[in-house]
């Protein structure tokens, strides 16, 4: 029999993205609506127990990598305890974070003692004041910290950097140049709709004209070669440090060789980052007398589920779905 995690177009998901709290200590607008997300009792959220009893079962079902994301992950207070559990996985070869950087100065080195292997780091400007416009908070310094202690632990973190028009274009290259000496991978990403976050067609910058401008400076800034379930098409200009590379989920979507499952904090399976089709895992493992086999049930027929791809740029831009912020990207 077909693997549970296998959907109807032969797509097999090997990767897990779970997010573990709907909080963040950031405020940016593309994310989250500017009057905030109602807050969920606790009791609504996945403990870290059924966390793991969940993420066990994906493992055991094929998955291979798991993201933990949030909200922002790192608010969660047991996060090194559940990296430590998740590493202890046999199987699992792959535990990443996807966080906003502020407090990496305090919890990478115990993060990478409990064994996290790797870590995208959300950065959308290299200018202090355009940070504490678009977070809402302060905290540049600390990123920037994050981001060097990240290299000097040995990682080689990527740098998400979501571009909009009249907010950060005219930096595309100075992130460039930010990779000259730093082994990082700054990854330009497409703005995104989700719903609350005010997004408009003419606020998109797209991966093409990304490129363009990069050229007129560096000529020679070329592609890469790209993993199979890769996000980002890797470029770079020869001789720097690090590497570029863009999500081009707007434009370019690469939905036909997606491998990724979400869970929301709440305890939804999403099958995916577009979809607004959810079931509860939460509900099924709370309810008297389920059994694992029943969770593996639910799990398949969710990602039975999934569709091809998702709706298109203008069509996604007026779908219900939730604010990122409860999403984890
Ligand atoms: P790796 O796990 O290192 O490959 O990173 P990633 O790009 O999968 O994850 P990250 O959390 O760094 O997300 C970067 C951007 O990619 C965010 O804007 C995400 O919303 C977007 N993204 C991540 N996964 C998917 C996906 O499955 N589909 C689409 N369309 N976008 C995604
Ligand atoms: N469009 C594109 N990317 C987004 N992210 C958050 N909101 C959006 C959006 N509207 C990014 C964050 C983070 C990643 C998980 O998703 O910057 O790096
Ligand atoms: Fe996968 Fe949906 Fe993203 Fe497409 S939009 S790559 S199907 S999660």
């Amino acid at each position: 029999r077909a693997s549970p995690l296998t959907d109807t177009f032969g797509r097999h998901h090997t990767y897990l993205r779970i997010s573990l709290t709907e909080r963040c200590n950031l405020r940016c607008e593309y994310c989250m609506p500017a009057e905030g997300v109602p807050l969920q009792p606790k009791s609504q959220l996945l403990t870290t127990e059924e966390v793991l009893r969940l993420a066990r079962i994906f493992v055991e079902q094929g998955v291979r990598k798991i993201r933990l994301t949030g909200g922002e992950p790192t608010v969660r207070r047991d996060i090194v305890d559940i990296v430590a559990h998740l590493k202890a996985l046999p199987q699992l070869e792959n535990v990443g974070i996807t966080t906003n950087g502020l407090v990496l100065t305090r919890l990478l080195l115990p993060l990478q003692r409990a064994g996290l292997d790797s870590l995208n780091i959300s950065l959308d400007t290299l200018r202090k004041e355009r940070f504490e416009q678009i977070t809402r908070r302060k905290g540049w310094e600390r990123v920037i910290a994050g981001i060097d202690l990240a290299i000097q632990l040995g990682y080689r973190p990527k740098v998400n950097c979501v571009l909009m028009r009249n907010f950060n274009e005219d930096e595309i290259c100075d992130f460039v140049e930010f990779t000259r000496e730093r082994p990082v991978d700054v990854r330009f990403i497409e703005y995104m709709p989700f719903s609350g976050n005010k997004w408009q067609t003419e606020r998109l910058i797209s991966f093409k004209e990304t490129v363009q401008i990069i050229r007129q400076r560096w000529p020679e800034f070329q592609a890469l070669a790209n993993g199979p379930n890769d996000t980002s098409k890797a470029y770079a200009v020869p001789g720097f440090a690090g590497q570029l590379g863009f999500i081009t989920s707007m434009t370019e979507h690469f939905c036909g060789t997606c491998n990724r499952l979400r869970l929301t904090a709440d305890g939804n399976i999403k099958v995916c980052l577009f979809g607004n089709k959810e079931f509860s895992l939460r509900d099924a493992m709370r309810s008297e007398g389920s059994t694992e086999q029943q969770l593996v049930e639910l799990i398949g027929a969710a990602v039975q589920r999934k569709k091809r791809q998702h709706a298109g740029m203008l069509n996604l831009s007026q779908m219900e779905n939730r604010p990122m912020i409860l999403i984890g990207g």
